[in-house]
């Protein structure tokens, strides 16, 4: 008899000998490593190593020259144009520095967007949005536009914005290096309890040492290769 206690999870995201230069500069060199379904990875390294591009792979916007991308047991370069939109759409959120909101839109809409791209039904729509308007702590701004946030506030919508469709995967590049330390150990906070909620895993690039504090794993990237740094403990409210 199968014991599934014993097995192990599914390997949400497996990247293989990744490769990838700017002018024939060599960026990524060979770089290999894996997450698991709900799995928080921390992703360190110098400025210029390559996170940016790492990232930019994995969420389908830029091309490896060599290597192997699976998410959810699918590889990424065998899907045509709209497949990957697809996948993009579905599977994987993303959030930045900058938060990259929509600028004529409302707190409320940037968020209700990616439901939208999905063909979600208004009223669903409206209920998802405001539900997880409340989980992130902007009720009293909804109506808002950008430009009236605060730098907390616009990364509370940017996440929002990025996991109202339940992602199985969150990227993030440096979420709280534009916010003062104790608004970004909020939003770190933040993103562990919605990655517990709603078992999203996230791979984050930081170069603050508390994003280590919610992540299960430390990985770095040093001369485009992938280095572990520390086997966390597993969480137990995430099991
Ligand atoms: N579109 C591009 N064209 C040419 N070079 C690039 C491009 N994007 C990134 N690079 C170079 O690749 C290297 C890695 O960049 P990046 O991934 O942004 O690093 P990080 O995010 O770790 O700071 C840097 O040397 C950068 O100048
Ligand atoms: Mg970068």
């Amino acid at each position: 008899m199968i014991n599934l206690q014993e097995q192990t999870a599914p390997l949400l995201l497996q990247v293989l000998h990744l490769k990838k230069s700017y002018h024939l500069r060599p960026v990524l060199r060979d770089l290999s490593f894996s997450l698991e379904q709900g799995e928080r990875v921390a992703l360190l390294g110098p400025s210029g190593c390559g996170k940016t591009t790492l990232l930019h792979c994995l969420g389908g916007i830029d091309r490896a020259d060599e290597g192997s991308i699976e998410i959810q047991g699918v590889l990424l370069d065998r899907l045509s144009g709209k497949e990957l939109t697809e996948l993009r759409r579905r599977s994987l959120g993303m959030i930045f520095q900058f938060f990259h909101l929509l600028p004529t839109l409302s707190v409320f809409e940037n968020i209700e967007f990616p439901l939208q791209l999905l063909g979600v039904g208004s009223s669903e729509r409206h209920d998802r949005v405001m539900q997880l308007i409340e989980e992130v702590g902007l009720q009293s701004r909804w109506k808002a536009l950008p430009a009236e946030l605060s730098g907390g506030e616009m990364q509370r919508t940017a996440i929002a914005r990025a996991i109202i469709h339940r992602p199985a995967l969150l990227l993030a590049d440096e979420p709280t290096g534009n916010l003062d330390s104790l608004t970004g150990e909020k939003i770190l906070h933040l993103l562990e309890k919605l990655s517990q909620a709603y078992k999203i895993a996230m791979l984050m690039v930081t170069h603050s040492p508390q994003v280590a504090d919610i992540c299960h794993r430390v990985i770095k990237i040093s001369d485009g290769v992938m280095i572990e740094e520390s086997s966390e403990k597993i969480k137990s409210s995430d099991h």
